[in-house]
């Protein structure tokens, strides 16, 4: 049977038990990033697609005020009022309640629901679970209260719930991957307008593999947090000569070398990184306009290349991974995706040699780490919607 049907009567069948018949379940799911990473929250530009892998939620409303939620992976369960919604050490509930919180601060007028979520995206591996959590959330308390938000609301709703009650200061991708993702098409977004266009991703003769790094970093959501301000303390001192400067959407490498000392400073290996992956996703849109996924696949490896070495957020699996792979005919691209410090490697490799290619990788990464190395076939699919 379908992993997603089974999911679904999971899910059914808990909140039966639980709180009887649901509303309706919506399904949310995870994303990936072909290229453009670390360039969202400086108002560039990303290439995200949502995933066949998912999280589900099902939901019915209740005539007091309690919020009643249950995590079916996690086998736990949190209960809370709308009149004392706050930040929970459990960590999970946060994506829900961050939501309903921004609804509340909005003035939209909520009763209390009960709510399950289960899911079959992998938790800590940089394919925006928790985005994925805030988006179903978002619908579905779209849906139960007849709030008639747009999903551009919605999404950014869920961005703020994590700015603001989760605490990491992340930009739009995820959740935008997750709301608008459609089936074999990949979203070339332009993060300061929220202009997008969908584009075909050849999944004929190719197949996108992650490698799980396996590493949960727990500096992951500080360092993130950091690279934004030395992101906004280059453009400060960016801005000083050329005043038009807004983010690092704005700056060339003329400007980045005129401004700020070369070499081993952080804050110009930091820009010097965004200025140039920015202007790679849009080659490498061109490349894809062009059908040329092998130049697609290079500007891959050079991203790597870059956050590795210029932004800093790699980490030695994912290094090794990525290098493993190098120069592999079967291998058109690849590099670490998302935030960084962990989670996995996307690789885009011929379908034929999908099988041999695992079974080295695997081999090898046990050999040199010590550690059975999780892979996921991925698949481009469609975005929230009611299931
Ligand atoms: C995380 C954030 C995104 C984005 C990526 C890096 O996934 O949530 O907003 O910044 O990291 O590209």
């Amino acid at each position: 049977m379908n992993i997603s049907v089974i999911l679904l009567s999971r899910i059914t069948e808990i909140f039966r038990q639980h709180f009887g018949v649901p509303a309706f379940i919506v399904r949310s799911p995870g994303r990936i990033n072909l290229i453009g990473e670390h360039t969202d929250y400086n108002l560039g530009f990303v290439l995200p697609a949502s995933i066949d892998k998912a999280v589900y939620i099902a939901i019915n409303k209740r005539d007091d005020k309690e919020i009643n939620l249950v995590a079916v992976d996690l086998n736990e369960s949190f209960n809370t009022s709308l009149d004392t919604i706050q930040y929970t050490d459990k960590q999970w509930p946060n994506y829900i309640l961050g939501v309903v919180d921004q609804l509340q601060k909005k003035g939209y007028i909520l009763s209390g629901f009960n709510a399950v979520v289960a899911g079959d995206v992998p938790l800590g591996a940089g394919l925006s679970s928790s985005a994925a959590v805030e988006c179903a959330t978002a619908y579905a308390l779209n849906e139960l209260f007849v709030l008639e938000l747009t999903k551009k609301a919605m999404i950014q709703l869920s961005q703020k719930a994590e700015n603001e009650f989760v605490g990491v200061q992340c930009g739009i991708m995820d959740q935008f991957a997750s709301m608008f993702g459609k089936k074999e098409q990949v979203i070339r977004l332009d993060c300061r307008s929220l202009e997008y266009e969908y584009m075909p991703f050849d999944t004929l003769d190719n197949q996108i593999i992650l490698f799980d790094t396996g590493v949960k970093h727990s500096l992951a959501s500080s360092e993130y947090n950091l690279r934004r301000q030395e992101c906004e303390a280059g453009v400060a001192i960016i801005q000083k000569k050329y005043p038009q400067v807004q983010s690092l959407r704005d700056a060339d490498m003329q400007m980045v070398n005129t401004c700020l000392p070369a070499g081993d400073d952080a804050i110009y290996r930091r820009c010097k990184y965004v200025v140039e992956e920015i202007q790679r996703v849009q080659d490498a849109c061109t490349d894809l306009i062009q059908q040329d996924i092998a130049s697609f696949g290079k500007k891959m490896f050079a991203t790597h290349e870059g956050l590795s070495r210029l932004y800093e957020v790699s980490c030695p699996e994912a290094d090794a991974l990525v290098t493993m792979v190098t120069n592999h005919p079967a291998v058109l691209g690849a590099r670490m995706m998302g935030g960084g410090f962990g989670g996995c490697t996307i690789n885009i490799m011929k379908r034929e040699k999908i099988e041999e290619l695992i079974n080295i990788v695997t081999q090898k990464y046990s050999e040199q780490f010590g550690r059975v190395l999780k892979t996921y076939i991925v698949n481009i699919d469609n975005g929230t919607s009611l299931v």
